[in-house]
């Protein structure tokens, strides 16, 4: 099997990983907070040890402000849902996940406004227009991704978030895909917003354990509310952080392995960096050379993965093709609906996104182009 699909999720995990899960379930861990007996304390530990983790591989913020979620979605939707309200005007992009897309068709439902920046053909946002209509529109707050996962074009972050904090207007980064596969600058110290991102993707680590770092003074709403085993002779949800956000029981044990992954990661950012993106450009140039695909993706400027969709037909029988010779790729509409529109690719059944990680090799590279160009050929 060659697996290419690491924008869905990454395969393999960083090593020991599943180690430090297997360990936080043998050995004796409690529930955080809920008690000061041993095990509850050894809980508490992997947790503060993850959100000092964090700090080395995002832009950096107060350990209090750095809540940890089961995901990105949820990290997102705590961040939007208890932000905006009936009245405001929400800045995006045509490249979201639905995990910003349906949230924002829901708040639109509740009278939130929604404003789309202009893109480059890759789907990058074009600062200059993000920048005036900062300016000139009554927003309310930005929401963008830093790079998108179908074509995984990067943002300028630096610029967009500059842009926010000097209209002060808060911001909501999206960076599930940016996280891991390409460094994120340090936020302004008059920046307000948050950024989302999950620990199963360029983290590679296991699912269960997403982020939502809060800078500034952005403070959402929570969407949850529950034990926290703080203040727990009161019914009302503690406003200390990161309690107010962090209702019910952490999923401790992928939490634990996700102190592992980030470790992992923090210690050798630049060598998985430097490696995705030569197996990202050998893919980009083999997939350039057939004259049968449209690419979705930037030549530079993009994290680890490459997209395409086809000239003629659908993509189904490259998909298919590729799934009988057990590539596991990503084919068809990947949950961002505006971007599919926005690139054109919906008359065509989506696009084919070939994603690379830090144990793909060149081997798996050619085997994977000598399969799509079988697709066609035969
Ligand atoms: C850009 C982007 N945002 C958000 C998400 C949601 O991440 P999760 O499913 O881990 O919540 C994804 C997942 O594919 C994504 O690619």
């Amino acid at each position: 099997m060659i697996y290419l699909d690491n924008a869905a999720t990454s395969w393999p995990k960083a090593p020991l990983v599943a180690d430090a899960i297997r360990q936080s379930i043998e050995q004796p861990v409690g529930n955080v907070g809920r008690s000061a007996h041993r095990p509850a304390m050894a809980a508490a530990r992997i947790l503060y040890d993850c959100r000092q983790a964090l700090q080395r591989i995002m832009p950096p913020t107060d350990l209090e402000k750095t809540i940890v979620t089961h995901n990105a979605t949820e990290a997102l939707n705590i961040a939007l849902f208890g932000s905006l309200d009936t009245g405001d005007t929400v800045l995006t992009t045509p490249m979201e996940h639905n995990a910003v897309a349906r949230v924002l068709h829901q708040l639109v439902q509740r009278g939130v406004q929604v404003e789309s920046c202009a893109c480059d053909a890759f789907g990058r946002v074009d600062v200059d227009d993000f920048s005036r209509k900062l300016a000139t529109l009554p927003i309310s707050l930005a929401v963008f991704t830093a790079a998108g996962n179908v074509t995984g074009a990067i943002n300028d972050v630096t610029t967009m978030v500059a842009a926010c904090t000097r209209r002060k207007i808060p911001f909501v980064i999206d960076g599930a895909q940016a996280i891991g596969e390409c460094g994120l600058p340090p936020m302004p110290d008059d920046a307000h917003g948050a950024l989302c991102f999950s620990v199963h993707k360029g983290l590679l680590g296991p699912a269960g354990v997403g982020v939502m770092a809060l800078y500034g003074s952005f403070a959402p709403r929570p969407l949850m509310f529950g034990g926290t085993g703080s203040r727990s002779d009161s019914e009302l949800q503690p406003e200390t952080l990161p309690d107010r956000y962090e209702s019910g029981t952490p999923a401790i044990h992928a939490i634990a392995g996700s102190v592992a992954a980030i470790g992992v990661v923090a210690e050798h950012d630049e060598h998985l960096q430097a490696h995705r993106k030569r197996m990202g450009d050998i893919l980009y140039s083999g997939l350039q050379t057939m004259e049968q695909l449209r690419l979705l993706s930037p030549q530079e400027g993009r994290v680890g993965l490459v997209s395409v969709t086809v000239r003629e037909g659908t993509i189904s029988t490259l998909t298919q093709h590729l799934y009988a010779k057990d590539i596991a790729v990503r084919g068809g509409y990947h949950c961002a609906p505006w971007a599919h529109r926005f690139l054109e690719t919906t008359s065509h059944g989506g696009a084919v996104r070939f994603s690379v990680g830090p144990s793909t090799t060149e081997e798996e590279i050619e085997i994977t182009l000598h399969a799509v160009k079988e697709a066609f050929d035969g």
